[in-house]
């Protein structure tokens, strides 16, 4: 397990002394630590023996651990079953243009499905209907689509539905939704630049750097609702669609940051996808694939510097030694210990609490008479007495039975999830740390957190949360390790410029 001091110190001298004979042979192969084997420690992982293993500039990194303080892989892309069935309980859905998850699941064969809503579950038979979302204001349903069409309903009805739809969508925001297609296009366009090739896109070593570079810092400094009046987009649109969006996707209103808000938007695309039998298979194939050790169920307490290399200490009462360590969760919550201490611009996390039930929406809730009347997405205004974010049809298994899936901002208790719901056979709660509480101006913690080689994937997720936007952050991150570990200066801290403004609230851990 551990590698005592002193066998460490004879290494390093051996190093040395082979070094001069000959540096690439001889010198020790880099150990990499990584905590956290969500999107963002897999794809670090994945990258780093892809960039070196794969090619023949640097040193092969396959010398890599992965540590999971829990039973299982994947992070927040995590499965529920209930009801005998297997729905996405984090992160459900997929931008087509989400390129290194795309890779990913062709590198990694993975059977992929898409859907047309930002939250059902195309599995089900839902998939047909999920167009048939209404916006509750706590008392009516102040905007909805069309129902979807009956078995019973003509060729033409069914063949005419989404055009139908888009026309009363129209009829209700009215250009305002064209300005807002052209504002989540232009990030996407500028996010896109982070594909390009190593010759045209610089390695990063702050995530200010990252954002500047593409043109999508400017984003992080202003709200959505600021960004979107710019746009051009009429408040009607901003106080009820995209506050149901955000709300869906970041539980936060507009308010939340720009970035995080377009990318929010983009949640709500055509042709978005996921893989069949959940995408924590992304993070598992990964793994696999690259061969890294992985130690499930072993936590890291204590990350110590200790002179050109960290001692790990874990759960399980293991110590590791690591040349390098990236730290791929957020910090925010975590109980860890890092000497000498670290400082990170404070950040809270906004927790989603998601609710699966098994039964049926009690249509007095809604003032309406039958379920049958429920559209299969309720979304929410911003409103204080309005208890839940959403709630959406992830199963029909008949009239009067189905599975759904509701997020709010605090637990849902018993009794009120009585009123809701007219039956109730099962209900799983999970309260995830979902994402970071969006706040304009974002202020971003260092990739480099301690001027050598500890590394933080996560203080990407300031800008936005995404499983692609975690694997950018990773591809960036493997690539600085390479870099610095092959320059001659690699053991000289890194200059860090002193971006954080005064004033900001900074925790230690
Ligand atoms: C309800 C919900 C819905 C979402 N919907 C979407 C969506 O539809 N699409 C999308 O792209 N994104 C979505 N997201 C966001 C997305 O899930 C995250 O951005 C992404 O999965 C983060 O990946 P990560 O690897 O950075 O972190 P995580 O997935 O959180 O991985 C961190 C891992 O580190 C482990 N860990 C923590 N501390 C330690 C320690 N001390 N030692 C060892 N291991 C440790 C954790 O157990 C965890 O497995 C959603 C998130 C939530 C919560
Ligand atoms: C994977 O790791 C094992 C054990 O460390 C090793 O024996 C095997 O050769 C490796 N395979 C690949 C493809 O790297
Ligand atoms: C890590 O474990 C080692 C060996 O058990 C111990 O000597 C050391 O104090 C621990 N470090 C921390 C920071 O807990
Ligand atoms: C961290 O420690 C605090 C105080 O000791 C405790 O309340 C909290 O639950 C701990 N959090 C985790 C994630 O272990
Ligand atoms: C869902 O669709 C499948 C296949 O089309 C069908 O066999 C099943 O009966 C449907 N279930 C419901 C509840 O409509």
């Amino acid at each position: 397990m551990a590698l005592s001091r002193t066998a460490l110190l004879l290494l390093a001298m051996a190093a040395v002394s082979l070094l001069s004979a000959d540096a690439a042979l001889s010198a020790p192969a880099t150990k990499v630590c990584v905590l956290g084997s969500g999107i963002g420690g897999s794809s670090v992982a994945h990258f780093l023996k892809q960039y070196t293993c794969e090619s023949a500039t640097a040193p092969c990194i396959d010398d890599i651990r992965i540590f999971e303080r829990r039973e299982k892989v994947g992070g927040r892309m995590a499965t529920v079953t209930i009801g005998g069935d297997t729905f996405e309980a984090g992160a459900s859905i997929i931008h087509p243009r989400n390129l290194h998850a795309v890779r990913f699941a062709r590198l990694l064969n993975l059977n992929t499905k898409t859907g047309d809503d930002s939250d059902s579950d195309p599995k089900s038979n839902v998939s047909s209907s999920s167009s048939w979302f209404g916006i509750w204001d706590g008392s009516v349903f102040v905007f909805q689509t069309l129902p979807p069409p009956s078995p019973s309903s003509s060729a033409i009805y069914r063949k005419m539905y989404p055009l139908l739809n888009s026309l009363v969508l129209a009829w209700r925001y009215g250009f305002s939704l064209l300005r807002m297609d052209r504002f989540v296009k232009e990030m996407i366009e500028r996010f896109i630049l982070y594909y390009n090739d190593f010759e045209s896109r610089p390695v990063f070593e702050t995530v200010e750097e990252m954002l500047k570079w593409s043109g999508l810092y400017g984003l992080t400094h202003r709200t959505l609702q600021e960004e979107l009046a710019d746009a051009g987009l009429s408040s009607r649109l901003v106080s009820e669609l995209v506050t149901v969006i955000t709300r869906i996707n970041y539980g936060q209103s507009v308010s939340i940051s720009g970035l995080a808000g377009a990318v929010s938007l983009a949640g709500s695309d055509s042709g978005l996808w996921l893989v069949e039998g959940g995408n924590w298979q992304l993070a598992a194939g990964l793994i696999s694939h690259t061969n890294a050790t992985l130690h499930l169920h072993e936590g890291i307490d204590s990350i110590s510097y200790a002179g050109g290399y960290y001692v790990l200490n874990s759960t399980k009462g293991n110590s590791y030694a690591c040349d390098v360590t990236v730290i791929a969760t957020p910090l925010d919550e975590l109980n860890m210990t890092i000497s000498p201490p670290i400082s990170v611009p404070s950040r809270s996390l906004q927790h989603t609490f998601t609710t699966f039930v098994r039964g049926l929406l009690n249509p007095k809730y809604f003032g309406l008479n039958s379920a049958s009347e429920i559209p299969d997405l309720v979304g929410t205004l911003e409103l204080p007495d309005i208890p839940f974010s959403c709630i959406s049809v992830l199963k029909k298994y008949s009239e009067e039975d189905m599975t759904y899936k509701m997020f709010s901002r605090a637990q849902l208790a018993d009794v009120l999830l009585d009123q809701i719901f007219s039956k109730r056979k099962e209900t799983v709660r999970i309260n995830w740390p979902a994402y970071p509480h969006y706040e304009a101006p974002e202020v971003f913690a260092p990739i480099v957190l301690d001027g050598f080689h500890l590394y933080y994937i996560n203080s990407f997720e300031s800008a936005a949360s995404t499983i692609e936007t975690s694997a950018v952050a990773a591809e960036n991150v493997a690539r600085l390790i390479i870099s610095r570990i092959s320059s001659p200066s690699a053991n000289a801290p890194l200059i860090i410029s002193p971006h954080s403004a005064e004033g900001i609230l900074h925790t230690d851990l």
